[in-house]
């Protein structure tokens, strides 16, 4: 079930996903599913204020993030082990050891089986997610089945030509394999905060919520969820 709330601003979308975000951190130990990409980056900055300001401890908060590059070490300055600790995980006092963030550094089969092993026990209390203007929710491209765990995959072309800014430019540098968490593991969080904003994700947001359930668009998948919070600003929430 899609709760929609439409913002007016960057801004005002951040504030909206944190608050969300609050009241799970005031439950017990909280579980986070974590994204990377750029839209999440206003909800780690109001994470990051509330833990300075207010003291909200992240000490026995574990967190899952969804997926990484294949091929390059965790250290990399473009990895995403490397993006959410200079977004996030650097600034709050979570513990190292309850950071997960899958391992693709070999590509092998066994890399995905062991990620989706960590969370065999586990119960992700909240998912963050973003959209790719094709539907796709964390490295799960159209055409993923929706009983995929965690895997790896092969990047599309056109996120490699779009990931080229961050190489030098330089697409041959841009990995061109990510380990990422499949459509069933993504389901299993007990809730979904999903964010968006911008014109270019306005289709990918009518399909989720009013296309059909299929896997030409991954986030359809989330039609099934008992409960997904979709924050928008005008833009992306334009063809609703
Ligand atoms: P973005 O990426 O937040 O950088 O737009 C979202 C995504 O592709 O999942």
């Amino acid at each position: 079930m899609f709760n929609i709330v439409v913002k007016d601003s960057y801004e005002e979308v951040s504030e909206e996903a944190f608050k969300v975000m609050h009241a799970v951190l005031m439950k017990e130990d909280p579980v986070l599913g974590l994204a990377t990409g750029s839209t999440p980056i206003g909800l780690y900055q109001k994470m990051i204020e509330d833990h300075v300001k207010n003291g909200t401890s992240y000490a026995n908060i574990r967190t899952w993030n969804l997926d990484e590059y294949v091929g390059i070490p965790r250290n990399h300055e473009q990895s995403y082990y490397t993006f959410m600790h200079e977004q996030l995980f650097n600034h709050i006092d979570i513990k190292e050891e309850n950071v997960h963030v899958p391992v693709g550094e070999t590509g092998s089969p066994g890399e995905a089986v062991a990620y989706e092993e960590s969370m065999k026990d586990i119960t992700v209390d909240i998912q963050v997610l973003g959209i790719g203007s094709d539907g796709h929710i964390a490295f799960n491209e159209p055409g993923t089945p929706f009983d995929s765990l965690t895997h790896i995959t092969d990047l599309h072309p056109q996120t490699i030509k779009d990931n080229a800014r961050f190489f030098k430019g330089d697409e041959a540098q841009v990995p061109t394999q990510a380990i990422t968490m499949g459509l069933a593991t993504i389901m299993r969080a007990k809730k979904i905060l999903l964010i968006a904003t911008g014109e270019n994700k306005a289709d990918a947001i009518y399909n989720m919520i009013h296309g059909p359930k299929d896997p030409s668009c991954p986030a359809s998948i989330l039609q099934d969820h008992p409960d997904v919070t979709v924050i928008l600003d005008k833009d992306a929430a334009s063809k609703l």
